[in-house]
């Protein structure tokens, strides 16, 4: 993703929403750093207090959802759950591509998700670094290789994060089961609060940390009695998803309607 270079010639406008958050910031200031992108908008939520406020480096203000003096070309949304819809049903009926990184969807909303890609470009990842596109191909890789090994996935995150388990974990649990032909939701379990019983077999497990300032962490460990594998990516700088969603913006802006993942924009 770090290494994609795109042409000077066609400048994308692009609105952000969840802009005063801390993806949206990053956004902002990769936006400003010679890409090929130029934001247009700059959407916050309904409470903000930044609305109407300058946003930096920028002629613009900070404004609602929807708000735009020219239609951008693309949403980049990194904002929360609570907000998504709007942002995806302004998108749809706006008929302009969508990049989303927003977590905690339901799967409600990852079916409208599904049915938006009709109408428009949409791709939505749960991590938008390429480290972790990969982690997703060695996980799936030793999925099929260790069908029978206790899979466990612990995901570390700063102390503000709201959703969990991480959006990430759940993907990367989501390729394991694919990959050993699990349904996923008959063999995740998310918490262990509740139970009063031991691991069952080709149980998918979930843990969360949440502490300081951690940006993102994920580890997937595999095991049987006497061995254990872990498969881990650990990520040190926000720019990263922000690079990685600039890209895939850019990416999405020539693409017909469809439901897209980062990984189709890796050549
Ligand atoms: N896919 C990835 O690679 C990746 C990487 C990092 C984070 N994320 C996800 O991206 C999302 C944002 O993360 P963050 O750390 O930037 O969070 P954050 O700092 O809490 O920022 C959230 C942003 O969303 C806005 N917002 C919150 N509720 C809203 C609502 N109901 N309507 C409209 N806007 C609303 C906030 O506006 P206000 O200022 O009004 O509160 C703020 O601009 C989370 O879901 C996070 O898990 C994804």
């Amino acid at each position: 993703v770090n290494s994609v270079k795109v042409s000077k010639s066609t400048p994308v406008t692009a609105a952000i929403a969840g802009a005063s958050g801390r993806m949206g910031r990053q956004l902002l200031i990769e936006l400003d750093a010679g890409t090929d992108l130029s934001v247009c908008a700059a959407w916050v939520g309904p409470d903000s207090t930044l609305r109407g406020n300058a946003v930096p480096g920028t002629t613009l203000s900070y404004g609602s959802l929807g708000q735009v003096a020219e239609s951008p070309q693309v949403v980049i949304d990194f904002s929360h759950a609570q907000a998504f819809d709007a942002v995806l049903a302004w998108c749809v009926g706006h008929t302009v591509p969508l990049v989303s990184g927003t977590t905690g969807l339901s799967s409600q909303q990852h079916e409208r998700v599904q049915a938006a890609a009709d109408v428009i470009p949409v791709l939505w990842s749960a991590n938008f670094s390429l480290g972790v596109a990969v982690l997703s191909r060695l996980v799936a890789e030793a999925g099929r290789a260790l069908p029978d090994w206790d899979a466990e996935i612990v995901e570390s995150h700063h102390a503000g994060k709201r959703d969990a388990p991480s959006g990430t974990a759940l993907a990367l649990g989501k390729v394991l089961a694919a990959a050993r032909d699990q349904t996923f939701d008959d063999h995740a379990v998310l918490s262990r609060n509740d139970l009063d019983r031991p691991r069952q077999r080709g149980e998918i497990g979930f843990a969360s940390v949440r502490a300081g300032d951690i940006i993102g962490e994920h580890n997937v460990i595999l095991a049987i009695a006497g061995e254990r594998l872990e498969l881990g990516h650990r990520a040190t700088d926000r720019s990263i998803f922000a690079r990685g969603a600039v890209h895939a913006a850019r990416w999405l802006v020539d693409r017909p309607p469809g439901l897209y993942r980062l990984d189709d924009t890796l050549s």
